[in-house]
């Protein structure tokens, strides 16, 4: 039995949890408003928002709901369009209709919804968030200034928000319906189970699961660990930081803890799918779906970070992440173990970290080639160093060899055209849909050199590839 409340009313179901919350809303609810585009996570167009209490307050967030199981809105709030809906329009729908910001109008909801979802935010937003808040959002007949425009117009209606009671200050401002105040203490009377159980597929955000299984999900036997408690948080201590494998990458952009560890966080994160697929899409299911060119797993992996994996029987054992990896979708994970968190030291002042990602466009890409890199420089020269990359191999791969052979060196332009080199010999890329053998091959170069010209700009800034 799933319990959570759509919109303004208690939902209490039998449905299958492994069906689709787009289709639990649209053919069991019959609430159309939210549409179906790709049933990809591309779109945009079937996005709601997901409440979750935190700390005695709600924190609503922008999902695809093509690939969001209904099992993980177990406890939630969830919102569609017909939630947002009075019998005004909101000052979002009103931006959308003076700036022209709709032609075909299947697009829309989406836009008004994960604007909503921003004006929801408890934190103060700028500018640049609206915009960024619409990036998983496609339009392919209206043009996206005019949306942009809204967006503004949306921004300037928010600047005298009140952070310390949004929901009462949103309600006021016609933004919200009334019955959003009452949410709270209705879903602190929710039962929810979240306890991980033997012989089932897992699920954290379903964003790899729903598009590769669509088809077999919906009667599946699930897991769903992204409300599992115990695969949640992020913590330092002292040294070490653990994040837990239900962690999703929103979790970790929000992170003011690792927002220190690593100041280019934000602009290494954005570069990862999109931020209704980020609000869900955890850590784990990256590194177990195991794609070659997996982001976080490439990110982590330049850091020399440990998983820990556990059994049903609660017996632990951890390995590096880069020894995860055997082949092709090949990991050394038995049937009955999940991954339970990660772990990896915390870099100190001498060491730097940097993560490069190519693909055919900015955001909502996957990469072609992609690469992280920490390195530890004392007295000039390259005491530790681990680096990875993704697209250039059947597995993320750590490029050992390149590694032992810059340990020891002085960081100079001499050092790094020759470590350039051994990389290519201990790559294998393949020619597909996002590039030749020989683009990846020349791609990876360049990213290695960006490491360094990012990093150590007053020692390479003059230099040029040769
Ligand atoms: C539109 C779109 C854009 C994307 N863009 C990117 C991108 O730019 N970069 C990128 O790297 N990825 C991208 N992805 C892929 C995906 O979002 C990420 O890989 C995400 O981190 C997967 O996490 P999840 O929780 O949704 O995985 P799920 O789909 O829930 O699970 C994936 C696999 O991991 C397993 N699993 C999940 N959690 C655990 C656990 N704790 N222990 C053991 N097994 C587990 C599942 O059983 C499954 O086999 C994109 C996906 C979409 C739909
Ligand atoms: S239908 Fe396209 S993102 Fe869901
Ligand atoms: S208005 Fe037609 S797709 Fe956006």
């Amino acid at each position: 039995m799933i319990n959570f409340i759509l919109n303004d009313k208690l939902i209490s179901t039998d449905s299958p949890q492994g069906m689709t919350l787009l289709d639990f809303v649209r053919y069991e609810k019959n609430l159309t408003g939210t549409k179906i585009g790709c049933r990809e996570g591309d779109c945009g167009a079937c996005t709601v928002l997901i409440g979750e209490l935190t700390d005695g307050k709600m924190e609503y967030l922008s999902v695809t709901s093509c690939i969001t199981p209904l099992g993980n809105v177990n406890g939630k709030h969830v919102v569609s369009i017909e939630g947002l809906n009075m019998s005004e329009l909101t000052p979002v729908q009103q931006a959308m209709v003076d700036e022209a910001g709709t032609q075909c109008g299947f697009c829309t909801v989406g836009f008004v919804v994960s604007f909503s979802g921003l004006c929801l935010s408890n934190k103060a937003i700028s500018y640049e968030d609206v915009i960024s808040g619409i990036d998983g959002n496609i339009c392919r007949c209206t043009g996206y200034k005019s949306i942009e425009r809204a967006g503004e117009r949306i921004y300037n209606n928010l600047k005298n928000k009140d952070l310390t009671n949004p929901v009462k200050w949103l309600v006021e401002q016609h933004f919200i319906p009334e019955y959003f105040a009452s949410i709270p203490e209705r879903i602190k009377k929710l039962e929810v189970s979240t306890k991980i159980t033997e012989g089932k597929i897992i699920v954290g955000g379903g964003t790899d699961l729903y598009v590769q299984k669509h088809d077999e999900m919906e009667e599946a036997e699930i897991n769903f660990v992204s409300n599992n408690k115990e695969l949640k948080g992020i913590h330092i201590d002292g040294k070490f930081c653990t994040i837990g494998a239900a962690a999703t990458v929103t979790e970790l952009l929000e992170s003011e803890e690792l927002k220190k560890v690593f100041p280019n966080l934000r602009k290494h994160l954005k570069l990862i799918s999109s931020t209704q697929i980020r609000n869900i899409g955890t850590i784990g299911g990256n590194f177990v779906n195991a794609s070659p060119i997996g982001d976080l797993t490439v990110f982590f992996i330049a850091l020399n970070s440990s998983v820990v994996l556990k059994n049903k029987a609660n017996n632990e054992r951890t390995i590096l992440l880069k020894d995860l990896y055997k082949g092709y979708k090949n990991l050394d994970k038995n049937a009955d173990e999940y991954i339970s968190r990660l772990q990896f030291t915390i870099t100190d002042s001498s060491t730097y970290f940097n993560f490069e990602k190519v693909s055919k466009r900015t955001h909502l890409d996957i990469a072609s080639v992609n690469t992280g890199i920490s390195i530890k420089i004392e007295e000039n020269k390259i005491t530790e160093i681990n680096l990875s990359a993704g697209g250039v191999g059947p597995i993320p791969l750590y490029l050992k060899n390149t590694c032992v052979f810059l340990k020891g060196k002085t960081l100079e332009m001499k050092t790094i055209t020759s470590a350039m080199e051994i990389i290519q010999t201990e790559i294998a890329p393949i020619s597909d849909a996002r590039g030749t053998e020989e683009y990846k091959r020349l791609l990876l170069r360049q990213l290695f050199f960006a490491h360094f010209l990012e990093l150590f700009p007053a020692t390479f800034k003059e230099e040029v590839i040769v």
